[in-house]
């Protein structure tokens, strides 16, 4: 049974969410309602409880029911507020955690969702608007809100969503499956960085967004998923295997390392080209002169891959390209003898590196061509996922 959190605060939109927890229930999902103070101030806690047959929590230090509310986060597959105050949504913006609702959300390893529902004015105001977009930064899925008339009497932005659209929301999300049940599949992210110094490096802008977002998505479907990463500001996703590297040839040893017991692996990282020829032990000093450094070419990783793979291995690349894209990263897909490649522009305007967003084409070796509009980089990593589903039922 899929479980979601749904976090109530204080609104008069309150309402709507216990419509939303009986259609979830309705949909056999498990609704754990946690509220605020201020929301069992618009509907009381007996009307969750009536409707999803679980305890309904409020108190930090009530654990009330038989798991405790660490295990309530671990459990979930889905943290949704619904209604978001701008209050909550403030707290939720800063990390604050002084109520249930705002601590369990530090604690969930699974997509967070908030509808927002306030007044249209303080909707507006920048302070709400920067907490919004913090969160937005932060990997939340901000759900509308809908303009019209709002319970204050005005009209304008700051309705929640109604439950039935949420509810559509909920089910797409939840309705990952066991696709890629027992798949070992290994996944590189991140930039590496090659040192000339001990405080200086070559790498690149490479944030392993993609590469992260690939590897939580294939877990997500049952696969056993190891991650290898380079340096990278991001929290390694709940049930993955994972390994820090630094530089390509540390990556090359830990791919290699991994190869042989993969079934699928998906090379989004970046690894740096070249490394110095020679790390000083010493920082550099300048000395008011020119520079030079002597690069030496870096193993390339899928190209070895490549060469190594054995009948029934898929084996996923990637192609950063600057126009010519899909001709260029069909010449990649052939000499790197890989199943797929996803390329992309990083000429255009949208440039992928450190973005929330991508715009790829998808190309297997059978010839398909799928050309996705810009999404997030979640959206990718499904699509992607169901391709390579796609080639492992084709073998
Ligand atoms: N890659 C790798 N090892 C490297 C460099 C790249 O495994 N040393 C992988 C990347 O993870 C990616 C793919 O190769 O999946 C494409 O990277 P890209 O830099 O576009 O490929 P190159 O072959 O290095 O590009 P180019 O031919 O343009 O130099």
């Amino acid at each position: 049974m899929k479980n979601v959190i749904l976090g109530v605060s204080g609104g008069i939109a309150a309402y709507k969410a216990a419509d939303l927890a009986s259609r979830l229930v309705k949909r056999a999902i498990g609704v754990d309602v946690i509220m605020t103070e201020a929301a069992i101030r618009f509907v009381g806690t007996a009307t969750f409880r009536a409707l999803t047959g679980r305890p309904v929590r409020v108190d930090v230090f009530d654990e009330e029911g038989e798991i405790t509310h660490v295990e309530l986060a671990q459990r979930a597959d889905l943290f949704l507020v619904a209604p978001a105050t701008a209050n909550t949504i403030a707290k939720l913006a800063h990390g604050l955690a002084d109520n249930l609702l705002t601590t369990v959300a530090l604690a969930v390893d699974c997509p967070r969702l908030v509808a927002p529902a306030m007044n249209s004015r303080m909707y507006a105001d920048p302070a709400v608007q920067a907490n919004i977009a913090t969160l937005r930064d932060r990997g939340y899925q901000i759900l509308g809100p809908a303009a019209g008339r709002l319970a204050c009497g005005e009209e304008g932005p700051g309705r929640m969503l109604e439950a039935a659209e949420i509810e559509d929301l909920v089910m797409n999300l939840l309705e990952a499956s066991d696709g890629l049940k027992g798949v070992e599949v290994l996944v590189t992210a991140g930039p590496t960085r090659e040192h000339l110094d001990p405080v200086r490096f070559l790498s690149n802008a490479s944030s392993g967004k993609m590469g992260y977002a690939l590897a939580r998505e294939a877990a997500r479907r049952g696969a056993s998923v190891t991650l290898i990463s380079g340096p990278t500001h991001l929290r390694p996703p709940y049930g993955v295997s994972f390994q820090r590297v630094t530089t390509t040839e540390e990556m090359f040893h830990a791919v290699m390392k991994r190869f042989s017991a993969s079934r699928v692996v998906i090379k989004a990282a970046a690894p740096a080209d070249f490394r110095c020829g020679e790390t000083r032990r010493e920082k550099i000093k300048k000395q008011g002169k020119e520079l030079s450094l002597t690069l030496v070419p870096n193993p390339d990783i899928l190209l070895e891959l490549g060469r190594r793979k054995r009948p029934g291995q898929i084996l996923v690349g990637f192609a950063a390209e600057t126009g010519g894209v899909e001709e260029k990263a069909r010449k990649k897909l052939r000499r790197k003898q890989l199943d797929m490649i996803v390329a992309n522009d990083v000429s255009g305007p949208e440039n992928p590196f450190g973005a929330d967003t991508n715009t790829v084409t998808i190309i297997t070796s059978d010839g398909r061509v799928e050309s996705l509009p810009s999404m997030s980089k979640d959206e990718v990593a499904r699509h992607i996922i169901d391709r390579v589903e796609g080639l492992l039922r084709s073998r």
